[in-house]
């Protein structure tokens, strides 16, 4: 008997062990990441369930810090947005782990759009590089600085295509262009998580604004999009589907509506697409409110319906709303969402957070020293003189020459460290900024003479009183160099414009300093292109950099003294005035496409005969050409293409087309050039652009120094969704150019001939 009892005993304590220990799985970071989330699913209550797809946003206040530890307490909340200090999130964690059930630790998010304390330039500045590399290095900064205050989740980078500057978000995309989206966003998403997620620098990326928000009808933001399936997936979804290749671990769905369908209720893209066809196993986050939005929309009848319509198609994490918390339990009861499809959103959230290594390293452990590094600033520094695009150099004004003494500099961002960072920047201190005149100051003091007077005391500053002493100043210098654009705010979310002229009296100003004279060098910097033809005709050399972030004074007087060497290209096309919009190089032809000799409205003759005009696709008042079109920009050196060969004529469809092309710098001094190589399938089952980029390399080349050049192209990247919706290479005919912009002329052409 008492045998009996004693082997009860200890099968008890086995069994209790056992118990324990398969409890405990979990914890086991020796364990599948798989069985971790089973097990811990399998452990969890449907309150605690619901809580880990519910993220609020924080601000500092003490109450609330206490009611968000109480939330945290009882496991309510799964993510923190925008709770940003080390000591903050360690004591949050610290109620996670150590007070609530189950001890899962929080997602602690930010938006980190272009650097966290460093900032870098604006991701439209950053694209303009055209160099993967620096974007990358800028990105792993970023999440090594933001990992300091215990930040591991980022809701960056944003892959939107834009074609509309009147459209502020313009200003955080890459652009107009498929492939350098693709390549852009890639690269952040390898700098934000690093190659070992749970290294306690690595920051979750959120690829957004999950799909087609730049094709906002109007440019007008949160407007609706009408973008068919076809152009769906050969244009907006591409750079999504290249992020989910290169793992990113988190999506943002978008405010917008596509077709009447709001992105975060779309089941056919967040489930069919992103799950179905592309194999993601991370987690959507909503957008702030979008999923309450829906009732906004008129999609849902009221939240419990939006919520109900948002976790069946697919959206994991709700930001800020609060619905999941209010109805996903009563929904559940009612048969309205079943379990497995929260507990397959519960499975998505816990398998980043395992991933991300949170469970073993929930606590701060990068130190405050990481913050404006020297290394960090000198990188943005770099970023910044690659961001920065030379629009115009007549009789190479620039660099500098040794004989200019005294320069005058003027304009309202000539001296604004704010404004410089650009939109999104939450976190960078302007204290740290180098200004246009602080650069100058800074580094080339002693070797020229500088007069400042802003002439304007903002870029909206309609007074005039300043532009008189600016204009009086001139007379005294041998050159004028004058910075104008747009203040941060009139970029970024919201913040479209119908115009896209200089504000303020800043036209008045570069008209009357042309009048003065004097060499005049134009610096730019906005978050979109402006139409500034006027002003590019006034100036003698012009500089865009966008809005250049921490280091893009700095950056900007190297370039103007020399020390650097402009090589950007403009990520998207400038047009010659609004009514051009939407105006894009990778536009179809069209059944009359423009001869570019059309006349034009100064020149048609009084009375002209209604079909005198030739009718083929161009506009009256502007032409068909923009202002500058893709990937233009100049540089201190000259560049010039020849030789172009493909190495066959005829290919398969699993060849590589290999080119080569002679790229000489025939200019007077070192020079770095964009390469680009565009195909253009002449024929297909849907109508495709006239132009396509499909690479690009930087080539840095000496004085007069020729160099062979290859791309090897490899004939899968021509597939598009075609008449069938089926992603393929069609046989036939296409052209193929290698240039230094999309307006390259160099050619060859190719077949594709057969399917092997
Ligand atoms: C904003 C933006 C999104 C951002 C989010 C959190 O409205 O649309 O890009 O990440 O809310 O701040």
């Amino acid at each position: 008997m008492k045998t009996n009892r004693i082997v009860i005993a200890i099968l008890l304590i086995v069994a209790s062990f056992i118990t324990t220990s398969a409890k405990a799985l979990y914890k086991d970071a020796k364990q599948p990441i798989e069985r971790r989330v089973e097990n811990l699913l399998s452990q969890m209550t449907l309150e605690e369930k619901i809580g880990q797809l519910n993220q609020i946003s924080y601000y500092e206040d003490a109450k609330f810090f206490e009611e968000i530890k109480s939330q945290v307490g009882i496991g309510q909340i799964g993510s923190l947005l925008n709770m940003n200090t080390a000591d903050r999130v360690n004591a949050v964690q610290k109620q996670a782990m150590e007070k609530s059930r189950l001890g899962i630790p929080l997602l602690i998010a930010r938006d980190i759009i272009h650097g966290y304390k460093t900032i870098f330039p604006i991701p439209l500045g950053q694209a303009a590089t055209f160099d993967a590399d620096i974007v990358e290095q800028g990105a792993r900064i970023a999440a090594i600085e933001a990992s300091s205050d215990g930040i591991r989740w980022k809701f960056s980078p944003m892959v939107d295509i834009s074609r509309d500057p009147r459209w502020g978000r313009i200003a955080e995309s890459a652009g107009e262009d498929v492939h350098l989206a693709e390549v852009m966003g890639s690269a952040m998403v390898r700098g934000y998580q690093g190659k070992n997620y749970s290294d306690p620098t690595s920051i979750a990326a959120c690829t957004k604004h999950f799909f087609g928000y730049g094709a906002a009808e109007g440019g007008r933001d949160y407007n609706s999009t009408n973008i068919p399936m076809r152009q769906m997936h050969n244009v907006y979804l591409a750079p999504f589907e290249e992020a989910c290749k290169d793992g990113s671990l988190t999506y943002m769905s978008s405010f917008n509506d596509n077709d009447g369908i709001p992105a975060s209720g779309n089941k056919y893209t967040l489930t069919d697409v992103l799950r179905g066809m592309w194999g993601f196993k991370g987690f959507v986050v909503s957008d702030w409110n979008s999923i309450g939005e829906m009732v906004t929309h008129g999609f849902a009848a009221d939240e419990k319906e939006a919520a109900m319509k948002a976790i069946n198609a697919g959206l994991d994490m709700e930001m800020v709303t609060g619905s999941y918390v209010k109805y996903l339990k009563e929904l559940i009861s009612e048969g309205k969402v079943d379990i497995n499809t929260v507990d397959n959103a519960v499975k998505n959230v816990l398998r980043v957070k395992f991933q991300l290594g949170l469970f073993e390293n929930p606590y701060v452990v990068t130190p405050q020293t990481v913050k404006y590094s020297a290394v960090n600033l000198e990188v943005a520094r770099k970023a910044a003189v690659e961001s920065t695009i030379l629009l115009k150099n007549d009789n190479e004004v620039l660099p500098l020459h040794s004989n200019v003494k005294r320069v005058l500099l003027t304009g309202p961002l000539a001296n604004t460290p704010f404004e410089q960072m650009g939109t999104w920047t939450f976190d960078g201190d302007k204290a740290k900024t180098v200004s246009i005149l602080k650069g100058l100051q800074d580094k080339y003091g002693k070797d020229i003479e500088i007069t400042f007077e802003p002439g304007l005391a903002y870029s909206r500053d309609k007074s005039t009183d300043g532009i008189t002493k600016a204009v009086e100043a001139a007379k005294n210098v041998d050159l004028i160099i004058a910075a104008v654009g747009e203040e941060a705010i009139l970029s970024g979310e919201a913040h479209c414009m119908a115009d896209l002229n200089l504000v303020g009296a800043q036209s008045q100003l570069i008209e009357e300093l042309s009048k003065t004279g004097k060499p005049l060098v134009l610096i730019v910097m906005a978050g979109r292109p402006l139409t500034i033809g006027e002003q590019v005709a006034q100036s003698s050399a012009v500089l865009y950099s966008f809005h250049p972030g921490t280091m893009g004074g700095a950056a900007l007087a190297d370039i103007l003294m020399g020390k650097e060497v402009p090589s950007g290209k403009t990520p998207v096309t400038f047009p010659k005035m609004v009514g051009q919009i939407p105006i894009y190089y990778s536009h179809n032809n069209s059944g009359r496409p423009a001869t570019r000799k059309e006349t034009l409205i100064n020149d048609i003759p009084v009375e002209a005969g209604q079909t005198s005009l030739g009718c083929t696709s161009f506009m009256l008042d502007a032409g068909f050409d923009p202002l500058f079109p893709f990937g233009y920009g100049l540089s201190y050196g000259k560049f010039e293409y020849a030789n172009l060969a493909l190495d066959k004529t005829d290919y398969g469809v699993n060849d590589i087309i290999n080119v080569t092309a002679t790229l000489t710098n025939s200019g007077n001094r070192e020079g770095t050039e964009v390469a680009q190589l565009y195909v253009q399938d002449k024929v297909g089952s849907i109508i495709r652009p006239v132009k396509e980029l499909k690479s690009f390399q930087r080539v840095t080349l000496k004085q007069g120094e020729s160099r062979q050049i290859t791309f090897a192209l490899p004939v899968s990247e021509l597939a598009f969704y075609g008449i069938d919706m089926k992603k393929t290479v069609e046989l036939g005919d296409f052209n193929l150019w290698v240039g230094g912009s999309s307006e390259a002329r160099m050619s060859k052409e190719f077949r594709v001939k057969t399917n092997q």
